[in-house]
């Protein structure tokens, strides 16, 4: 059926996962490489599925890429993967696009791979994470260094924080990232 679609270059597929994880990908990317929903490690015995330890994590798929490292962060390998979504990219993101602004969608990229899985915007994103501008943006509660640092380190903010730091982001796409938080103050969802 996939096959059937002849432009894919315009369609997001997005992984919803039990837990709020939701990472997008553009559908040719996917198409054009081999990604399997695994239901079973084969390696298990008799009547087992996974390892006791992920068997809740992983259920019901965990989708797996031949042949890609999982340092490419362009891939999204989630597990508890419990719903698939194809939709034409304006549709599903209008809301967290800065439609009209150059600068700030450069940041909408890099907010889109590194952080939109777990955190929305004007609630179009993961939930894993709190929203970051609806009702309130959070540039205006949260000092810009602090999203920096809280990023890169969370437990030294909260010691139980569910979020993974990122000590890796460059403060370049930081700041790009800041400067599309910014352009979204204004912006609210549509009713
Ligand atoms: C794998 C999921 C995940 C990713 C990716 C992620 N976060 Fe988070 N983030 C969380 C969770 C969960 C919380 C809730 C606090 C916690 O860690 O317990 C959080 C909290 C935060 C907070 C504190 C906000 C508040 O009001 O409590 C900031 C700031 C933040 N994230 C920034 C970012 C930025 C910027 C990115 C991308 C560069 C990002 N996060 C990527 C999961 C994630």
């Amino acid at each position: 059926m996939l096959a059937q679609i002849k432009d894919t270059s315009n369609l997001r597929i997005t992984f919803t996962c039990v837990d709020g994880y939701a990472p997008n990908m553009n559908l040719s990317k996917v198409m054009e490489h081999e990604g399997y929903l695994a239901v079973q490690d084969l390696d298990q015995p008799e009547g087992k599925d996974w390892a006791d330890s992920l068997a809740n994590k992983f259920r019901p798929y965990y989708l797996v890429w031949q042949g890609i490292g999982k340092t490419d962060e362009t891939f999204a390998w989630p597990y508890g993967l419990a719903e698939i979504r194809i939709a034409s990219f304006i549709y599903d993101f209008a809301d967290a696009y800065p439609l009209h602004d150059k600068a700030a969608q450069k940041g909408f990229a890099l907010y889109q791979l590194h952080c939109m899985k777990c955190h929305s915007i004007n609630r179009v994103g993961g939930v894993m994470g709190p929203e970051f501008n609806y009702p309130k943006s959070i540039t205006t509660y949260w000092e810009k260094e602090d999203i920096w640092n809280f990023l890169r380190n969370p437990q030294s903010y909260r010691y139980s924080a569910k979020m993974p730091a990122l000590p890796n982001l460059p403060k370049e796409e930081f700041e790009e990232i800041y400067t599309y938080l910014l352009a979204m103050q204004g912006k609210k969802p549509r009713e």
